[in-house]
């Protein structure tokens, strides 16, 4: 920092400063209510709806759902999560205006939904859509001093495929500078071109200020060393914007995996007078799609390893933290993914700064409908008058992000069969153009065959195809693109630690009731859940090593994007018809951020730094009353791993040496033996390279009994947590035997309490069908584990979380220091 000054000083053109901009998180002293006569402190990021209770009643729903293929309407429960967010909502807090500011915007990153600002009693804005990013000027409506903001929100029925969350569920920033500023969302960082020995970028400004001869802009680029590596300054056009060009000698590169980040300040001077500064974070890194490399980054192919995400971060709601986010992309990361859809809309600034800084890239998504409504009240109330306006606010807020390489104009859009529909694509993907050149636009299609009729697919830069793998050859023989994206791809489901059996390819179609498969008693007898051997679908999808033979054996597939990375709150598939059941099970990992079995599939085939080796299932069967002993029965095993052969044993006895097999579905990518049976003791696997070189193992025993109570601590630095109220923990509690094997299907119901320099924030099984609300201390164990979130206090201390299972007399605490 001391160097960068010093750059500047001795660049020499700062001279008087004026007062500096003064940027505000307004987090806490938030008042919430329902109904404006009681009210409750709330601090935000808040989503008024994820306590609870769950219940049936709030979103049962009379529904044909036309993605699925439904004909009919049938009782539709969970939809929508289960949760209380249909309603009004009502935020009001304080804040202060201090002498020598004359501006103050409000920069709203996301309100649900439909939220009327006011500033002392006035009303200074609105904004129609939930998810976008949005700015007030509340310069005509703020005095000197304390100065009141209100937020209205309303959430109307039908308006939501999935739980869209409640409240002010991301941050409002309060920005108060001199009459002179500069426009934030005006500042544009541009990679020209770029290689290792020499990268040309532009950096455009816009100042909000009347117009004067001696206003000057200055721009600095620092590298992560604080070397300047780029610095300009030039006189403003009469509509207050410049550009400046620099070369930057041999760069570093943004990616994935070399995340680099440059500092840029932009500076605006009145005759030598500093009047307003802001700093951003830059990747240089080009982006590209054609025919003849498919997608590239810097100029180096790539097939997209991506996976699809909803906002909500589950037992938080959508209430957005950092530590959570955190969390979520590191996970996903050492899965060897390298890119996330914000599906099926406008993404987070803090999500994408963590993009940006942990190397991730970014479909930014927009809308799920045009027009047409996919539910009653959705976002088509607003596309006609809202959409220009959306996707402005989205490009404009995120176009300085390195990771997003791409926007998507939307989702399964019904209107892909008419010219209509093609010529608002075209529209919609010229705006983004407009307000930004240097990156594709895409959209995720469903019906393929309307699609290029209608010309729809062939004017998207990127055509994007959700599921039906299938019709890929046909597909792309009508595309002059020359390529086409798995925008969504998968949807296979699975409960994390759920086997079934027999182990069977499946498509759910006995659930669906306008399936000729339908079978009516089908749903009676069902569980609400879905087998972890991972050859579960749905009857528009797949299974993941089905999307993977396309993207193995055509040059022309540039990627996927698995839906999904995470199971979220609603939309609980194949059990959209039986109660209860509130969340998904599309999930690689599933509610609680625990991975699947499916993470090891996936990490498998993507992950090239380190080798993975999986087995499944668990080795302890009929080790509970509940469960039934499996000695002598056919228990297939699955080992998912990067090598190409292993050998399995049960308690040393050989269950064969196999390889991979390319022809078969299912043995392409995973290692299978069907036949073994169950008999306790130890299954171990042992793998072999493509020398037949031994290359390593992994054993799994069976448990014995419970004894102990093991606590894993996931912080996002050192096992210590910001003492900044905001930083989160979230402990893996897992019930094992003595030797520390967990017991499968434990359903213990745990006890939380925590003292110290922080507090009990939720608590999530993983289980679609659990009731239990996530924000009381209290949960049942889903197959031995769940995952308890701590938020730290604003004091340093020690955090001491006890976890209890009464039931067997069992305690466990862990100290976190709050620093
Ligand atoms: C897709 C849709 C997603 C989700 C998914 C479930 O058709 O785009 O939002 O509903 O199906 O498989």
């Amino acid at each position: 920092m001391k160097r960068e000054l010093l750059t500047l000083l001795l660049l020499g053109t700062i001279a008087a400063q004026a007062q500096q901009r003064k940027v505000t998180l307004l987090t806490d002293g938030w008042d919430f209510s329902h109904d404006k006569t009681t009210w409750q402190t709330v601090s935000v990021p808040h989503d008024w709806a994820i306590s609870g209770p769950f219940d049936k009643k709030w979103d049962l729903q009379m529904v044909a759902i036309a993605q699925n293929g439904e004909k009919q309407a049938t009782e539709k429960s969970g939809r929508s999560g289960a949760l209380p967010w249909i309603g009004e909502g009502h935020y009001r807090c304080h804040f202060e205006m201090p002498d020598g500011y004359e501006r103050a915007e409000l920069v709203f990153d996301g309100a649900m939904a439909e939220p009327t600002v006011s500033v002392n009693g006035q009303k200074a804005g609105y904004w129609a859509y939930g998810y976008n990013a949005f700015r007030i000027d509340a310069t005509p409506y703020v005095k000197p001093g304390k100065n009141l903001l209100e937020v209205d929100l309303v959430n109307v029925e039908e308006s939501s495929r999935w739980y869209p969350g409640a409240g002010i569920y991301r941050p409002v920033t309060l920005i108060l500078t001199g009459k002179q500023r500069l426009d934030d969302w005006g500042t544009c960082f541009r990679t020209v071109s770029a290689d290792r020995e020499k990268a040309v970028v532009t950096v455009a400004s816009r100042a909000d200020a009347s117009s004067s001869a001696m206003l000057a802009i200055e721009v600095a680029i620092y590298d992560a060393k604080g070397r300047c590596v780029g610095h300009e300054h030039s006189g403003l056009s009469a509509d207050g914007k410049t550009e400046m060009t620099f070369e930057v000698q041999q760069p570093h590169l943004w990616s994935p995996e070399s995340p680099y980040l440059y500092k840029v300040y932009t500076r605006l001077y009145d005759n030598g007078r500093l009047l307003d500064e802001n700093v951003g974070k830059m990747g240089i890194r080009t982006v590209r799609v054609s025919k003849e490399g498919g997608f590239q980054l810097n100029g180096q192919s790539r097939k997209i390893k991506g996976v699809c995400l909803h906002h909500d971060l589950g037992p938080l709601g959508a209430a957005i933290n950092k530590a959570a986010l955190i969390r979520q992309i590191k996970t996903l990361k050492d899965m060897g993914c390298d890119a996330i859809r914000t599906a099926h809309n406008m993404p987070s600034q803090w999500q994408m700064d963590i993009c940006d800084s942990l190397g991730m890239m970014v479909m930014a998504e927009s809308f799920d409908m045009w027009l047409y409504p996919k539910c009653k009240n959705g976002y088509a109330r607003f596309f006609e008058a809202w959409s220009d306006k959306d996707i402005t606010n989205l490009v404009l807020a995120n176009r300085n992000h390195p990771s997003i390489v791409m926007w998507s104009i939307g989702n399964e859009i019904p209107e892909q069969w008419s010219e209509k529909g093609r010529d608002i694509s075209r529209h919609l993907q010229d705006l983004c153009h407009q307000l930004d050149p240097t990156r594709p636009v895409t959209q995720g299609m469903d019906r393929a065959e309307d699609a290029l009729k209608s010309g729809f697919a062939q004017v998207m830069d990127v055509p994007g195809f959700n599921y039906r793998v299938h019709k890929y050859p046909n597909n792309i023989k009508q595309l002059p693109q020359g390529f086409l994206l798995g925008s969504e791809t998968a949807s296979t489901v699975s409960s994390r630690g759920v086997y079934k059996f027999p182990v069977a390819p499946s498509d759910n179609s006995q659930f669906a009731s306008w399936s000729p498969n339908y079978d009516p008693t089908a749903m009676k007898k069902a569980d609400g859940q879905c087998s972890s051997y991972d050859v579960e679908y749905c009857t528009w999808s797949n299974l993941p090593d089905d999307d993977w033979v396309w993207q193995d054996d055509q040059p022309w597939v540039i990627g996927e994007f698995v839906w999904t990375g995470y199971d979220y709150l609603g939309e609980p598939t194949p059990y959209d018809e039986y109660w209860p059941s509130r969340s998904s099970y599309f999930g690689i990992c599933d509610l609680a951020g625990l991975p699947k079995d499916r993470y090891w599939l996936y990490r498998s085939k993507w992950q090239t730094a380190s080798h993975t080796i999986h087995l499944l299932p668990h080795w302890s069967w009929g080790t509970s009353k509940r469960e039934k002993n499996r000695i002598g029965k056919t228990t297939p095993v699955y080992c998912y791993t990067d090598y190409p052969t292993a050998e399995l044993f049960v308690n040393g006895k050989s269950q064969g040496r196999i390889s991979k097999n390319p022809k078969e579905r299912l043995d392409r990518y995973r290692l299978r033996w069907n036949n073994v049976k169950y008999e306790p003791g130890e299954l171990k696997v042992v793998v072999y390279d493509a020398d037949g070189r031994q290359a390593g193992e992994q054993a799994v025993k069976t448990a014995g009994k419970p004894a102990a109570i093991k606590l894993d601590p996931w912080t996002q630095q050192d096992g210590s947590l910001k003492a900044d109220g905001q930083d989160m923990a979230f402990v893996t509690v897992s019930l094992t035997d003595a030797d520390g094997t967990i017991i499968p299907n434990a359903d213990d119901q745990l006890t939380f309490s925590v003292s110290g320099a922080g507090r009990f924030e939720a608590v999530c099984n993983g289980d679609a069908t659990s009731l239990e609300p996530f924000t009381q201390p209290t949960m049942r164990l889903f197959n031995g584990q769940l995952v308890v979130t701590l938020r730290s206090a604003r004091q340093p201390g020690t955090m001491t979380l006890t976890v209890s299972d009464p039931k067997r007399n069992i305690q466990q605490t862990l100290d976190i220091e709050v620093r």
